[in-house]
């Protein structure tokens, strides 16, 4: 369903991370754009004023938006108005109520911890401001299956599931977009994207830095509810779904639930975890913690099209390099007529998703020279330097305020990935330790033994 375009931005936790590192920037891309045409209503408990936050926009668009462009930021600044209050005390949600005026469909985007979703979403409708509206949401949503049931129902008490927006900012790349576009565009690749020709998929998200300065935040997520059940599993979802129809708007989101609920809950076999040598020396961070900064597992999916193919999944903190990529490999042809043409790997589709964009076909060719031996080679289908024109932040709060939530994740959705990882999280495990700038524990390679091994990145 689309709800009406929003008619006021409301931002719980504007003096909070992510209003600087991504709200202001995205929301003076969207002025510089012509796209920002109401107002934004900060909210925090400190003792701010509008001329204090509108100094913080300046600087962290300045840092993080790639400088001021005075024309845009003059609109933003327009925009802008701060309201300080405690989220328990009604009070506050009288002062928003004011703030919003004669609005009637505001977006309301809760930067702030879910234990205080409860009291803003009671505070809305206790002043009318519930009811029209819609709610943006972070990730984590939830700790566990049950905790994001239990957050989803207290949602849902005010607002009903076309109304909730829950971000995943994975879904607002442009590079992860393409790989629907990609495979549905393309009339070639259908006839062989099954378990009849594909050998194994793998997904690495590998991360150089450490968790900078977020020590506490990551004592509580870890790398499978930071970005595995999240980001790496909505790419799973978009690299095995079945076509969706343009027949109706929920069709995306119907194949995504779909395919997620085709893949069983992960047993420990199925995984190896690991933490970075130092890892509890980070500031917040336990000096006993076992909180895994690493993990790799491989995922079945119960489905005609793939069954027996297994879907690697990996990522870290302090690995070798920076970069995000999906390798989907073909079965090697017989070797009936040439005999040395080998080099694993040969055939494959890469999905290059960050730092820099890119799609490659791998194949083999003749070498040069009097040999029938064979040299890999690849062929660019897309190559781009910068990953986004438009940022994700940008994007998805533009498809938000337009009331489009296809790029947004679905209660079922949220559940079925939740319902994967969940006996995993806290079996207490302890993880394997590896040196930074390292592709992990050395045991993560026993899981991609039988396919030539792990696909690094460069
Ligand atoms: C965030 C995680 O959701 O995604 C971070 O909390 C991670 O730990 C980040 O670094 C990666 O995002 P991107 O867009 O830089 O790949």
């Amino acid at each position: 369903m689309t709800l009406p375009p929003a008619d006021a931005l409301v931002f719980f936790g504007i003096t909070g991370d992510l209003a600087y590192k991504k709200i202001f920037p995205a929301l003076h891309a969207m002025a510089r754009r012509g796209n920002l045409s109401m107002p934004v209503i900060g909210v925090a408990s400190s003792p701010n004023t509008t001329a204090t936050i509108i100094e913080r926009a300046r600087e962290s668009i300045a840092e993080h938006g790639g400088g001021v462009d005075e024309k845009a930021f003059a609109t933003l600044a327009a925009a802008l108005c701060y309201v300080q209050g405690d989220y328990r005390e009604a009070q506050t949600f009288v002062k928003i109520r004011e703030a919003l005026g004669g609005a009637q469909a505001p977006l309301h985007y809760l930067a702030i911890p879910p234990s205080l979703f409860g009291d803003v979403v009671e505070g809305l409708a206790s002043v009318n401001a519930a009811g029209g509206a819609r709610v943006v949401l972070e990730k984590p949503f939830g700790r566990d299956l049950a905790s994001a049931k239990a957050l989803n129902e207290t949602l849902h008490r005010r607002f009903p599931e076309e109304a909730i927006f829950r971000i995943d900012h994975y879904l607002g790349k442009e590079a992860v977009q393409n790989i629907l576009f990609f495979r549905f565009a393309n009339a070639f690749l259908e006839p062989i994207w099954n378990r009849h020709h594909v050998q194994s998929v793998q997904i690495t998200m590998a991360e150089k830095f450490g968790v900078s300065g977020r020590g506490r935040f990551y004592e509580e997520a870890g790398v499978i509810r930071d970005v595995i059940q999240n980001h790496l599993l909505q790419i799973v979802g978009f690299l095995a779904m079945e076509p969706p129809s343009n027949t109706y708007a929920e069709s995306i989101r119907d194949e995504q639930a779909k395919i997620l609920r085709s893949i069983p809950a992960l047993t420990p076999a199925d995984l190896v975890l690991g933490q970075f040598d130092g890892y509890r020396d980070e500031k917040g961070v336990d000096p006993k913690s076992r909180v895994p900064t690493f993990a790799a597992l491989q995922l079945r999916i119960e489905s005609w099209r793939w069954s027996g193919v297994p879907f690697y999944v990996r990522a870290g903190k302090h690995l070798a390099t920076t970069a995000t990529e999906v390798v989907v490999e073909f079965k090697q042809p017989p070797q009936v007529v040439f005999p040395d043409a080998g080099a694993s790997l040969g055939n494959y589709v890469r999905f290059r998703l960050g730092p820099d964009v890119g799609i490659a076909l791998g194949a083999i060719a003749k070498q040069p020279g009097e040999e029938m031996r064979g040299e890999r080679t690849e062929l660019a289908v897309v190559r781009q330097d910068s990953s986004d024109e438009m940022g994700p932040y940008e994007r998805l709060l533009g498809e938000a305020m337009q009331g489009d939530a296809t790029l947004f994740a679905r209660q079922d959705v949220v559940e079925a990935a939740w319902a994967i990882v969940d006996p995993l999280l806290d079996t207490g495990a302890k993880p394997l330790s590896y040196a930074p700038g390292t592709w992990g524990p050395r045991e993560a390679n026993r899981l991609t033994a039988s396919v030539g091994g792990w696909s690094d990145p460069r």
